[in-house]
């Protein structure tokens, strides 16, 4: 299928993630269906959208008459196989599950047309070897991140049989989106940015479970200083700035210990028991109790949009040579 053939989009999976993927295709003008097997997830979805194109246009990044546009290509569907049967592309973003993808991927094979593609959104999971074989050629990751109608990476990554045409169409239709892709060449367990997070964390919680920083200091620290050069360096070119002498140097210094390999730390898994799961829960390592969750998530994409302006013009492959 080339790009001019994709007209209809479906997204399954209006939680989290859902709502923002529905809107970003609206935007770009397809004419999208979104699906949810919980009704209160998908009539909240609507309401979620709404509140987005509102603080797109307090940001003047979009016009009222573009938000109805975009509000106006937007349909609900109560059953699964409507909403499968005219798409050309369906976006797969279920419950992080092998079960639960496994079983959506069997309704796609059957109820989609014969042609149609399928991008998952899974952050973590090798769906390559969940696929029915009828999908197996026409189906492939695309990883966008949270907020998706804000964030610009989406990780693509091939399976073993990924026609070179599908990821051509995939980039082509992801830049119409706004989308910086990156392509995987093959699957590994978190691809590359939930990699480079997992180290992070592991460092981070180490350093709150042996009291090492306050959680409020940490984030300071790490908003004051590694945020914003990393905005224009990057991970990579950044060792060029630091000398990659020194940071060979580091990286041999037995002094300089890892965090420990149990990866229960006691910062997250405490507040687990606890039922502090974060934001959805009103409360996480932060208090949010007493707030609605579309009103904190409001106020943290006008911060993030806010940035992105600033520093859209970072957002190129190399810089500084
Ligand atoms: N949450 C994030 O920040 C994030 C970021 C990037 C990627 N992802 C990925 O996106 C996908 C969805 O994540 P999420 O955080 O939105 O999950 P979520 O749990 O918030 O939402 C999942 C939705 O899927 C629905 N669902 C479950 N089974 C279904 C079925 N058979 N048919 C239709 N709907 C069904 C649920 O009712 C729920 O509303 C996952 O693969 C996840 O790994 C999540």
């Amino acid at each position: 299928m080339e790009l001019d053939d994709i007209k209809k989009i479906t997204v399954i999976g209006l939680g989290t993630m859902g709502p923002g993927l529905v809107q970003a295709f609206a935007q770009a003008g397809y004419e999208v269906t979104g699906f949810d097997l919980d009704p209160k997830a998908a009539d909240k979805s609507i309401e979620i959208i709404k509140t987005n194109l509102k603080t797109l246009i307090e940001h003047q990044l979009l016009t009222s008459k573009q938000a109805e546009d975009t509000l106006n290509a937007i349909g609900l569907s109560r059953e699964i196989e409507p909403a499968l049967s005219d798409a050309d592309l369906v976006m797969e973003c279920v419950s992080e599950n092998r079960e639960i993808k496994g079983k959506v991927f069997e309704q796609v094979a059957a109820r989609a047309g014969k042609e149609a593609l399928m991008w998952s959104n899974t952050s973590t999971l090798d769906i390559y070897g969940l696929l029915p074989p009828a999908l197996e050629k026409r189906s492939l990751i695309a990883h966008f991140f949270a907020p998706p109608h804000i964030i610009p990476l989406v990780e693509v990554v091939k399976g073993p049989n990924t026609p070179q045409d599908l990821v051509e169409t995939s980039l082509t239709l992801l830049k119409k989106l706004d989308k910086i892709p990156i392509v995987i060449q093959r699957y590994l367990p978190g691809f590359i940015i939930n990699r480079i997070l997992r180290n992070l964390g592991r460092e981070a919680f180490f350093l709150l479970d042996e009291g090492y920083i306050s959680m409020e200091d940490l984030d300071l620290a790490v908003k004051a200083s590694i945020a914003p050069r990393m905005m224009v360096l990057g991970l990579i070119q950044r060792y060029d700035f630091t000398g990659l002498d020194l940071s060979a140097r580091n990286l041999l210094d037995k002094d300089f210990f890892d965090p420990p390999v149990d990866n229960r730390p006691k910062a997250l898994h405490e507040r687990i028991e606890k039922g502090h799961l974060g934001v959805k829960t009103g409360q996480g390592f932060f208090d949010y109790q007493g707030r609605d969750i579309t009103e904190i998530n409001r106020d943290r994409d006008d911060y993030l949009l806010k940035v992105m302006k600033g520093v859209g013009f970072c957002l190129e492959k190399k810089r500084l040579v």
